[in-house]
């Protein structure tokens, strides 16, 4: 790597810098790209439990709800989760309780610029679903799965959903459906298909929901080996179909490694490798009944994903070489989160980190769980109100661009720091500032007390717009709410997002990172040869 002196030095000048007990000095590469990600890279999940009960699905016509994911555009709406595998399609004869609702409410999902539903089915929807949350979540940790239906017409508000905001649909289809031999009973998948077909949607597909727990969930039992087939017969069906020839086929969404999950992964790739477009897995840090503050800020606990993903890797390098690997399905805290962390300004620690280290590690698509939807860990909560984490998603859907630059800040001792965690990526290309070789820094201060960075003398002249989040109120890491340089961020109005602007530092002065937060940095006019 060719460490060039255009480093950000974090604190005062050097001889300030050995009284302090932290320091760090950021060495960049701004010549090479040390890799690139998707244009979709931050992604996001809606669960199948949403439609537990199918009229839920309604809430997806709101007109906030819309706003708000259209804020994140482009991206990949993953739909799937433990429910996809108990989950069957009904073909349009039967007439289930959602289309009955729907015509009750006149609800015609098609159109983008119309809301299929009015403000008084919103709230009469929102206010029925806090019970059905707890319900879903109670499920959850019992442990207990049951069935479910999805009809035409919820398929059908789902891609109007996705489509109409930006996004990509990938589908996940039941898996738990078998012969008596077995192997994966397709027939339910095909008459989805068929409808889907006729609808002319443009999609992708996923077939099962972390395989290593079918045990646990079902009790049976599917190998790697006989999960890969399933994926080359699906892939052999997808064929048959004009509009699903192309279509992207993702899994096997296995949990992170850990006892038999790597065999499982193993045995998938080799039957099934060449069929898919990427590889998922699923990462969550902590289990959110039993978690707690010091997690959330614990670099030991941010790094552990860097030590999981390589394990992934290893297993994908050995079996298809190349193979493009996504986190399918991840968040801070598993079983529907943890409340007051994962929905809280604290979470974005473990969210920008994991977005910086992610794209850092080669992953190529990182699907956040969830958009909306029960537990804890969502972007939006249930009044539909947007949460820190989708505050900071906007931000870096603005500032971050595809390319990633290696990165690194050391400690004076010379060794990586981990209290201080940078990343830098050429700005998200724009009107703006395109071909101008921008650069966008973001980093994360885990420490308790607050200091300043220079920009060292080649930066020292260029302008830096800063992008400081901070949390708003008295709730301080526990609050719900997020300020962008001092200002608390809110919508305007359900169609109207507020604009984000940085603040353009004086050309050398200290830039300041208070403990405990977050910054995104634009130097406009790095020129960096990377970038250009
Ligand atoms: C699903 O639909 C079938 C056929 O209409 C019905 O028998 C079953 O009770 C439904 N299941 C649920 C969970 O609604
Ligand atoms: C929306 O649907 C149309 C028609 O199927 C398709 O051409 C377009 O690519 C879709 N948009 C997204 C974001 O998937
Ligand atoms: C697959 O499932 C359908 C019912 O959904 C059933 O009619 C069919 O016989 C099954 N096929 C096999 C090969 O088990
Ligand atoms: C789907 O596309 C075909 C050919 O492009 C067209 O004839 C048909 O009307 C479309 N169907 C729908 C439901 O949009
Ligand atoms: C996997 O392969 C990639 C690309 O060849 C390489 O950068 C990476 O270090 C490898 N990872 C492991 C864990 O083998
Ligand atoms: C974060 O706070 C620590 C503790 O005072 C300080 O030493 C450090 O320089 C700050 N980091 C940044 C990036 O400003």
């Amino acid at each position: 790597m060719t460490v060039l002196g255009l480093g950000l030095y974090l604190s005062s000048p050097i001889h300030a810098l050995f009284e302090k007990e932290q320091f760090a000095v950021v060495n960049a590469d701004l010549i090479h790209v040390e890799r690139t990600v998707s244009v979709a890279f931050l992604s996001v999940a809606i669960d199948t439990s949403l439609i537990t009960e199918e009229k839920y699905i309604n809430l997806l016509g709101s007109q906030k709800l819309r706003t708000l994911a259209k804020g994140l555009a482009p991206g990949y709406l993953r739909f799937g989760g433990t429910k996809a595998d108990f989950m069957r399609f009904h073909t349009k004869e039967v007439a289930t309780r959602q289309q009955a609702f729907s015509r009750q409410f006149g609800i015609k999902p098609g159109v983008c610029n119309r809301w299929p539903i009015s403000p008084e089915t919103e709230e009469y929807l929102k206010s029925e679903w806090i019970l059905q949350e707890e319900l879903i979540l109670m499920e959850e940790h019992q442990n207990h799965c049951s069935k479910l239906n999805i009809s035409g017409s919820t398929v059908d508000m789902l891609y109007n959903f996705a489509n109409c905001s930006g996004f990509h649909l990938i589908f996940g289809l039941n898996a738990l459906l078998r012969t008596k031999t077995n192997t994966w009973n397709s027939s339910n998948a095909e008459e989805l298909l068929n409808y889907c077909q006729s609808k002319n949607y443009s999609m992708s597909w996923e077939l099962g929901n972390e395989p290593n727990s079918f045990m646990k969930k079902s009790g049976i039992r599917i190998d790697g080996t006989q999960l890969g087939k399933d994926f080359v017969h699906l892939r052999e069906i997808l064929r048959r179909y004009k509009s699903f020839q192309d279509s992207g086929l993702y899994g096997p969404d296995v949990g992170q490694p850990r006892d038999h999950t790597e065999n499982l992964l193993e045995g998938f790739l080799e039957t099934g490798g060449k069929v898919i477009d990427a590889c998922t897995w699923h990462h969550y840090y902590v289990n959110g009944r039993d978690t707690s503050l010091s997690d959330f800020l614990s670099p030991e606990v941010l790094d552990s994903l860097a030590t999981k993903t390589q394990e992934i890797f290893q297993v994908v390098n050995e079996t298809v070489p190349g193979k493009k690997v996504w986190l399918g399905e991840t968040s801070s805290a598993y079983g529907g989160g943890a409340p007051g962390l994962s929905d809280t300004y604290v979470a974005g620690f473990m969210w920008l980190d994991k977005l910086g280290l992610s794209a850092r590690l080669g992953i190529d698509v990182v699907i956040r769980q969830v958009l909306v939807g029960a537990g804890s860990y969502h972007l939006v909560d249930s009044n539909f109100d947007p949460l820190p984490d989708y505050w900071l998603s906007l931000l870096y859907k603005k500032l971050v661009g595809p390319k990633v630059l290696a990165a690194t800040a050391f400690t004076h001792l010379g060794t990586e720091s981990k209290l201080h965690r940078v990343y830098m990526h050429c700005t998200k290309s724009n009107s703006q500032n395109s071909g101008t070789g921008a650069v966008t820094v973001f980093a994360l201060n885990l420490s308790k007390k607050t200091s300043t960075i220079h920009l060292p003398p080649l930066l020292s002249d260029k302008t830096v717009v800063l992008y400081l989040l901070e949390p708003a109120g008295e709730d301080g890491l526990h609050s719900r709410s997020v300020q962008l340089n001092g200002k608390v961020l809110k919508m305007v109005d359900d169609t109207t997002l507020p604009v984000l602007t940085g603040i353009p530092l004086p050309v050398g002065s200290p830039l300041k990172l208070p403990a405990l937060s977050f910054a995104f940095y634009v130097v406009k006019d790095a020129n960096a040869p990377a970038c250009r």
